[in-house]
């Protein structure tokens, strides 16, 4: 008879809990109740080119937009974190925690990914269209600046990468739940499920933007709490 050792395995992290109707609109409400984070310039230099090429007012194209760019941070940690990993083999207990982060940011990239993934389905729905520069271009290059500001941030000042990321994740907190707020009518779309086996299934569209709303708010104080443990930098 053969006996198996089962070893430890890094946990693989669910990603922001799901909520029920009565818990997102708590929580819609609670963010229409908190001022938005003070942005630093350098969030400003990506926010207000958004805001002149797809409009101030929140849009399927738009958060398409913004969730292309919103990966790109947890991207550039699990690369870096890669090299603070290999950098103190040597100290376990650092290593390891290192390696927690590392497992957050895979996670978040993920959510993040179902973000985009939901957007692209419901502006197929609505079949609204697209062209090439505002919508492939453009996304690239606000996506490469921000990859290189990301890792160069996190190598110089990890609080300063985190912090980054707290605003842009505050910033799409705000965007989502004020457009649900702003077209109430989303009640009445009934969520069309596409990933619901992976996100979920939700009441409605608003629900469903709740949920991502709500996703942002718990990668924002992620992001919080990590600018606050400085010594896991590479
Ligand atoms: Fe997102
Ligand atoms: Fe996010």
């Amino acid at each position: 008879m053969s006996t198996t050792t089962t070893l430890p395995r890094p946990e693989v992290l669910a990603g922001p809990p799901k909520l029920d109707p009565e818990a997102l609109l708590r929580a819609q409400q609670e963010t229409l109740d908190t001022p938005r984070m003070n942005y630093s310039l350098l969030a400003k230099m990506m926010f207000k080119p958004v805001d002149i090429m797809y409009g101030k007012q929140g849009s399927f194209t738009k958060f398409a937009m913004l969730e292309i760019i919103a990966r790109v941070p947890y991207q550039a940690w699990e690369r870096m974190g890669y090299w603070a990993v290999h950098r103190h083999r040597t100290r376990s207990t650092l290593a390891r925690r290192v390696f927690d982060r590392i497992v957050e940011a895979r996670a978040d990239q993920d959510n993040e990914q179902f973000h985009l993934l939901i957007m692209e389905d419901l502006i197929d729905r609505q079949g609204l269209k697209r062209n090439w520069l505002l919508h492939r271009a453009a996304p690239w290059l606000i996506a490469l600046f921000y990859y290189h500001v990301s890792w160069v941030l996190f190598l110089v000042r990890p609080d300063w990468s985190y912090r980054l990321n707290a605003e842009f994740e505050d910033h799409a907190e705000h965007e989502y739940m004020t457009f649900v707020a702003e077209n109430p009518d989303l009640e009445f779309v009934p969520d069309p499920g596409t990933y619901a086996a992976e996100y979920g299934h939700y009441r409605s569209v608003a629900d469903l933007l709740r949920q991502i709303g709500h996703d942002e708010r718990v990668h924002k104080l992620d992001s919080v709490v990590n600018m606050r443990e400085p010594r896991v930098r590479a």
